[in-house]
């Protein structure tokens, strides 16, 4: 046991995310490239007596009972990791939007994982907690590692790449969410080979913004804009307001523009302002849950 402790969570964002073919376990084969982003939810990890969770700041509709990914990842450390229950306090910090295709659930699973490891010194570290992080969800293993990487099965296979640059982005968030299986399901995806994410490996580390808006895509994108033709507007707005590329995050809603640097991101955000949508500009991370 320790002492209290805070983990910062971060958000994801996918440059390249291809859709193979559908699977007979009903997930889709993916090669994806995930890219950390500078937007944090926080986990505060306090002594308890018995297991405990909440959440500051609540953005409803998140429940804070066991549907939440953070007392499923505690439960399945508990089971078997700690082999017993622990006396523990989580609190989160939600400021990652729900539901928006940037990964904020998966990160917070993983932070729980990673911070119960910490808060109870069991020593199991990212690698051997992999096979816990991806009965999660298939983003979640992503976050035990950060940076830039290729995600291959139903994207819970990961390999850490090199990182790349610090490059700025606007993330535009539209107000509604949209659900991951219905984009799935919608008959929508566009099928490739997953060539454009195993060619991001080699250009990773020397991309610059330019370079990062000419290889975006999104085979979910079609699927996305057909269940929300507002996200073909916000992607639409993004370019207008002077981002270089812009494409949709995962399974959506968010929009992500890809600015020239600093500056020219707070510009596009604030020509953005006004219209209802959650505005975030952020830099791309070469590290991950800290
Ligand atoms: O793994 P995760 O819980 O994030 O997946 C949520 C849903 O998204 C799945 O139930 C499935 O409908 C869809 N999905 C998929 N193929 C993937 C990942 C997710 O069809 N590779």
């Amino acid at each position: 046991m320790s002492a209290s402790f805070t983990l910062r969570a971060p958000a994801k964002v996918n440059p390249v995310l291809e859709v193979l073919g559908k699977r007979p376990d009903g997930f889709h084969e993916l090669a994806l490239i995930f890219q950390a982003v500078g937007l944090y939810d926080e986990l505060t990890f306090t002594p308890g007596q018995t297991f405990g969770f909440e959440i500051a700041g609540v953005p409803a509709p998140l429940a804070a009972d066991d549907s939440n990914l953070v007392v499923k990842a505690a439960q399945l450390f508990f089971r078997d990791v700690l082999k017993r229950d622990g006396g523990v306090h989580i609190q989160l910090e939600k400021r990652i939007p729900l539901a928006a295709g940037l990964g904020g659930g998966s990160s917070d699973a993983a932070a729980t994982l990673l911070g119960l490891d910490r808060y109870f010194d069991t020593g199991w570290g990212a690698a051997k907690l992999q096979p816990l992080a991806a009965q999660l969800g298939s983003d979640v293993p992503f976050f035990l590692h950060g940076g830039t990487a290729l995600g291959t099965g139903r994207g819970e296979k990961i390999t850490s790449l090199a990182p790349m640059r610090e490059i700025w982005l606007v993330l535009v968030k539209p107000s509604e969410g949209l659900s991951t299986p219905a984009v799935y399901r919608s008959g929508k995806a566009a099928f490739t080979s997953g060539e454009k994410a195993r060619g991001f490996q080699a250009l990773a580390p020397n991309l610059d913004a330019t370079g990062l808006s000419q290889v975006l895509f999104n085979g979910l994108e079609p699927a996305a804009i057909h269940l929300m033709p507002l996200i073909g507007e916000v992607r639409q707005a993004l370019l207008e307001a002077g981002a270089l590329g812009a494409m949709v995050s995962g399974s959506g809603p968010t929009v992500f523009g890809v600015a020239k640097d600093r500056s020219s991101a707070e510009n596009i955000r604030a020509r953005l302002e006004g219209r209802g949508w959650g505005l975030f500009t952020v830099p791309t991370l070469a590290s991950g849950i800290e």
